[in-house]
């Protein structure tokens, strides 16, 4: 399926706040809820239990404890997942690489707790959990050119040309994972929207740290998502695209 309107977003990352109150404040636009400063000064604190949830945004040890858990003296590879949703690949992921430091983004609260709850009862131990924006907390937590592996799995297509500033995958998104990625690691995008994975491809191209690729089997070697299985029962097609971190750029 190709997008009915495939123009070039409008990149404006922010405008004035329509409101008046925050006399010239800005909201970036993109962001879910805004941008973490102002969500931290104008929202409410999200009341959150769980063994491996984080609230970065209004919890100031839990920031502390996500960059701790990010910190590159630790030998251990660390794989961030935006938008896990389900955690169906959470739990299969960690489970079959216990040496490895996951660390998971998710924007809803539920999804959070139910992923909690479920790598919990699958005695995970090798996750991190953290209820926020992944674009807004990444470059707080982890340290340019420390990254090993980056995943972005059936991101929302925002399918509407107004909405087009609102998807995942953008030049801003682009650069942020070449400066977080170590030489030689990568970022994963998986998508069942065909113009999405043109999208994708195509902004990960316009950074000359990376290159490039489509995979042959999008669904080899990692475990599937619930959005990948469902496609899978159903017989519909999924695409990868890959982003390998080169040396220099
Ligand atoms: C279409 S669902 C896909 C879920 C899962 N990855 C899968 O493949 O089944 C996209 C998920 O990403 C989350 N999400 C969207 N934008 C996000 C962001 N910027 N940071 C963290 N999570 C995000 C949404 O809340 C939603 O749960």
């Amino acid at each position: 399926m190709a997008y009915r309107d495939f123009n070039k977003p409008d990149q404006t990352p922010s405008k004035t706040d329509p409101s008046g109150t925050g006399a010239g404040r800005t909201v970036d636009t993109r962001l879910v809820g805004g941008s973490m400063a102002l969500r931290r000064e104008h929202g409410t604190a999200t009341q959150l239990t769980g063994t491996y949830l984080h609230d970065p945004i209004f919890n100031d040890a839990d920031l502390v404890a996500l960059k701790a858990w990010c910190d590159p003296a630790d030998p251990r590879p660390l794989v961030v997942e935006i938008g896990f949703q389900r955690a169906r690949f959470a739990r299969a992921f960690c489970e079959a690489n216990p040496d490895v430091r996951y660390l998971g983004f998710e924007i809803r609260k539920k999804f959070c707790e139910d992923a909690d709850a479920w790598l919990v009862r699958g005695g995970v131990v090798n996750a991190r959990l953290a209820l926020v924006d992944a674009r807004a907390c990444l470059p707080m937590v982890v340290q340019p050119g420390t990254l090993d592996t980056l995943l972005a799995f059936f991101p929302d297509p925002w399918w509407k040309s107004r909405h087009m500033k609102k998807r995942l995958v953008s030049g801003d998104f682009v650069a942020e994972a070449a400066d977080l990625l170590k030489i030689g690691g990568q970022l994963l995008v998986k998508t069942d929207v065909e113009g999405y994975a043109d999208w994708a491809e195509a902004e990960m191209r316009s950074d000359a740290r990376f290159e490039v690729a489509r995979l042959d089997d999008p669904a080899a070697d990692l475990p599937p998502t619930q959005r990948e299985r469902a496609c899978g029962l159903h017989g519909r097609p999924t695409w990868a695209v890959r982003a390998v971190r080169l040396i220099g750029g």
